[in-house]
């Protein structure tokens, strides 16, 4: 089958926010301890970082990374996680039922940070903690003025503040497992006191409320208005999470997770506008998509959970899912689907980084490899810049159970007017058909395929494991190519596809 698509500078949605490649690192199973960390590992640098995952999440392009949870921050005590190493306490971490040593802590992170050229954007626990605890925190992290609280940071080693821009206030204080679990009412409450009090400190920072941990809580909707309700004038976004995977072996609803995501960001942008337009307010609350990925979950629930009560292990292996070709397709339309919300999404977090469902796996004293969802982030953080666009579709669609009639080309476009170069990128939802699609791009003037990869493979349920690291990767289109003003490619069954023209 064929698909007809046109890309147009005229068509823009919106600037794209580079802190929409955004990643995640919560203490949680080993994500920093064997993943990030290891000091006895062959690579490790002098602070014991492993220099193979570093050179890992440089490539993957991550601006900014939201730390330290997740569920683990809703239990957790900042004050333990900094002075000297040794005298820092373990404590239980409830969310994950582990030990957690607190060997790294904000400084140790600051510093990986430093090392993979990201940016630290913090969470703030407001689920057993409350507005002073907050402030205290604020004030150790980013005030210069000398303090009993910046003498300690200073004693520990670092005079000049972190100067964290983003802050999250809590984490998912909707959902019923979250230690601190709040209602909408008290929840808005508390988010509200706490962005007030950080401002007076200083107003310049970025604060993000909890929206729904999913769009499928209970509360959805209702949960976003009577929290904006209470803080619309103090914060400057909702957060949304979503994972996805596929339900009853219903690969082509899988396929069409994107759409879910998509009515998704809709319902919150109209809540908030909502909320806004009863308070006759001109401000505009964007979202940050702060968690997502694919993440087989139903695995976590029969087979991950710590089983033995007594167990409180540090650093299990827990929800290390290795991924397939087709969740690395629908990954990189989800990607696709923030791009087409620039207008609204300022920032988004992939969840999460390493070993915990990750784009990169390590084995303790071994290797570290990509996953297949590594590629589709990779390319589209390096590739995927300037302005938004709206591709016009004429594609053929195909029947889901979950979201009804779906187009099976799922497309975005970017065009960054001071470089002249664009991008367009592509995703086959169809099991069974390749799609010849032709792309319109006069307007765009293009002359040149800068750079083509396409993710796909014979087996789509194939994986990048320990044993066979690198058995997927992205190929060169080289069906791909530019001919009378368009450009014409062959996208194979459940593919995802990004081209860069010039
Ligand atoms: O990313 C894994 C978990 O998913 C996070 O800790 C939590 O915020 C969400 O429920």
């Amino acid at each position: 089958s064929h698909a007809y698509l046109t890309v147009d500078p005229r068509f823009a949605i919106g600037p794209i926010r580079r802190n929409i490649f955004g990643g995640f690192v919560e203490h949680l199973g080993r994500h920093i301890y064997s993943g990030i960390f290891e000091p006895g590992h062959p690579t490790a640098d002098a602070e014991g970082f492993r220099q193979d995952v570093i050179d890992l999440v440089r490539e993957l392009g991550v601006e900014t990374i939201r730390y330290p949870g997740g569920n683990f921050v809703s239990g957790f005590r900042w004050e333990d996680s900094v002075g000297p190493v040794d005298e820092r306490p373990r404590r239980l971490d409830l969310a994950w039922h582990s030990t957690e040593t607190n060997e790294v802590g904000l400084h140790e992170f600051a510093s990986w940070l430093e090392k993979v050229d990201s940016e630290l954007m913090m969470a703030i626990n407001l689920g057993t903690r409350g507005v002073l605890e907050a402030l205290d925190l604020f004030e150790y992290t980013n005030v210069s003025a000398q303090t009993a609280l910046t003498d300690q940071r200073a004693a520990n080693g670092r005079q000049d503040p972190f100067g964290v821009k983003m802050w999250c206030l809590g984490n998912e204080m909707d959902g019923p497992w979250q230690l601190g679990h709040r209602s909408a009412d008290d929840y808005g409450k508390i988010a509200s006191q706490t962005a007030k009090a950080l401002r007076q400190v200083d107003n310049g920072v970025t604060l993000v409320v909890c929206g729904s941990s999913g769009a499928d809580m209970p509360t959805f909707g209702e949960w976003e208005r009577v929290v904006l309700q209470h803080s619309y004038d103090d914060v400057d976004l909702i957060s949304c999470h979503a994972y996805y995977e596929p339900k009853s072996g219903d690969l082509d609803s899988f396929l069409a997770s994107g759409v879910d995501m998509d009515g998704f960001i809709d319902t919150v942008v109209k809540t908030a506008d909502h909320v806004g337009a009863v308070r006759g307010s001109s401000k505009k609350i964007d979202i940050s998509f702060d968690e997502w990925n694919v993440w087989y979950q139903s695995r976590f629930e029969n087979e991950e959970r710590i089983q033995d009560p007594e167990a409180w292990p540090i650093a299990p292996r827990l929800l290390e899912d290795i991924y397939s070709v087709i969740d690395a397709v629908v990954f990189g339309d989800l990607m696709i689907t923030l791009l087409r919300h620039a207008d609204r999404v300022a920032s988004a977090s992939l969840a999460q980084l390493v070993n915990v469902i990750a784009p990169i796996m390590t084995e303790p004293g071994g290797i570290a490899w990509r996953q297949t969802t590594f590629f589709p982030f990779s390319i589209t953080s390096r590739l995927a810049r300037g302005t938004a666009l709206e591709v016009k579709v004429d594609a053929p669609t195909y029947e889901t159970k979950r979201f009804g009639t779906v187009s099976l080309i799922d497309t975005v476009a970017t065009h960054d007017a001071e470089t002249g170069e664009s991008a367009v990128f592509l995703v086959n939802r169809s099991q069974t058909e390749s799609i010849e699609v032709t792309v319109d791009t006069t307007a765009l003037g293009a002359t040149e395929i800068r750079e083509s990869h396409t993710l796909a493979d014979n087996d789509i349920h194939a994986k990048n494991t320990l044993e066979d690291p690198e058995r997927v990767t992205t190929h060169e289109n080289v069906s791909a190519r530019l001919e009378d003003g368009a450009l014409k490619v062959t996208l194979p069954p459940v593919s995802w596809t990004a081209i860069a023209l010039s």
